[in-house]
């Protein structure tokens, strides 16, 4: 044992057995006592787009973009320097643009010597603090929802009775347009009480799903709304394996995410210009809700229209929040329920002229 601080020492064991590392969502480097590249896990080849094979003999300092950094780091890491902890730094890309990360690096006790080097792309590490967040709020949201829901109902169809009664003794027909307004107001909250419901109401049907048949029911379905000046795009990864999961849930998921792409284009429209991308890829080694998916379906639904306004940004996953005069402001909340109940996450990325919303389904 050194005197050395245990976080920053690690006995690491030989080459075959760093196999475990595969299953980590951070990039993990091993480099050897001169900083060449001895092992990289698979989340190092995807955060660096080059395969193991290339990576590894490599001097470390390369991939760094400011190759001093790397030095000063390494330095204070050997000395058991404990500011090491979470650095930023760019690393270099050969095939695509440079990316920040955070990285802490350790000095290996035994086994020959050498660092290790943690490394976590900050973009992905604020996607999954930004994705924590939204799975409370939602998770905290849909147990008042449902409360409130089952508060309303009952008394709702107590009133809308009663008008009806009221409704048989009244004389006036002019006394009868009152109680209309109270039976129609309760209709319109009965389906709105309805929507909320629903997630909860229908049992769930598991089986299996394809990808591109949800995709082409919700286009068709959009098209037959809305048949004039809106076009839709397919850009389908013919690659894409089968999925499980309740397809009903999921079309209605897309639907909601379609729906409201083709009625933020209602100018676009007008002028034929509106255009809506149906996107999906296979994505592999992604997180969704913390979890390390091997292979899951990336559905990209990608608009031209104006983008969500900017004040409605942190909020339009939220029940009741709307941007549309005659919107409800359900879509997004129970396209996430329903996406959330298959196991996936839904986000979106919006300026104008260009508002991409991305749901992520495992599939293995
Ligand atoms: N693709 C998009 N482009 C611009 N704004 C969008 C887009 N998608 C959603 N929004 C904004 O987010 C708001 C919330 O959407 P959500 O689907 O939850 O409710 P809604 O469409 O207003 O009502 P509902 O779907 O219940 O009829 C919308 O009103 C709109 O302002
Ligand atoms: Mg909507």
């Amino acid at each position: 044992m050194t005197a050395a601080p245990l976080v920053f020492t690690r006995a690491v064991p030989p080459a075959p057995e760093y196999a475990g590392l595969d299953l980590l969502a951070t990039a993990v480097l091993v480099l050897d006592r001169d900083g060449r590249i001895r092992y990289a896990n698979q989340a190092a080849e995807v955060l660096l787009d080059m395969s193991r094979r290339h990576l590894v003999g490599q001097p470390a300092p390369r991939l760094f973009s400011d190759e001093h950094q790397f030095e000063r780091l390494a330095l204070s890491a050997s000395a058991g320097d404990a500011s090491q902890v979470h650095h930023v730094a760019e690393l270099r890309r050969p095939l695509r643009e440079p990316v920040a990360v955070q990285v802490l690096v350790s000095a290996i006790e035994g086994d020959g010597g050498g660092l290790l080097l943690e490394m976590l792309a900050i973009e992905e590490q604020l996607r999954v603090n930004r994705e924590d967040r939204q799975l409370g709020l939602s998770e905290a949201n849909r147990l008042l929802l449902r409360n409130l829901a089952h508060e309303i109902r009952n008394p709702l169809g107590g009133i809308r009775g009663a008008a009806q009664l009221l409704e048989r003794e009244l004389a006036h027909g002019e006394q009868r347009e009152f109680t209309r307004v109270i039976i129609a107001e309760a209709d319109r909250l009965q389906s709105l009480v309805d929507r909320l419901l629903a997630p909860h109401r229908a049992p769930r049907v598991v089986a299996e799903f394809s990808v591109h048949e949800i995709c082409e029911r919700v286009r068709a379905v959009i098209l037959a709304e809305f048949p004039q000046g809106l076009e839709i795009v397919r850009d389908y990864d013919a690659s894409m394996p089968s999925g499980r999961g309740d397809k009903e849930q999921l079309i209605q998921a897309l639907l909601n995410v379609v729906r409201n792409a083709a009625q933020a284009l209602g100018e676009r429209r007008a002028t034929g210009s509106a255009q809506i991308v149906l996107r999906t890829r296979v994505a592999r080694h992604v997180h969704i809700a913390r979890r390390h998916v091997r292979l899951a379906a990336e559905i990209a639904v990608i608009d031209n229209g104006p983008g969500v306004r900017e004040d409605l940004k942190d909020r339009i996953f939220f029940p009741l929040v709307s941007g549309r005069d005659d919107g409800t402001g359900l879509g997004l909340t129970l396209a996430q329920a329903f996406v959330l109940a298959n196991d996936g996450n839904i986000e979106f990325d919006s300026k104008p002229g260009r508002t991409t919303f991305r749901i992520l389904l495992p599939l293995a």
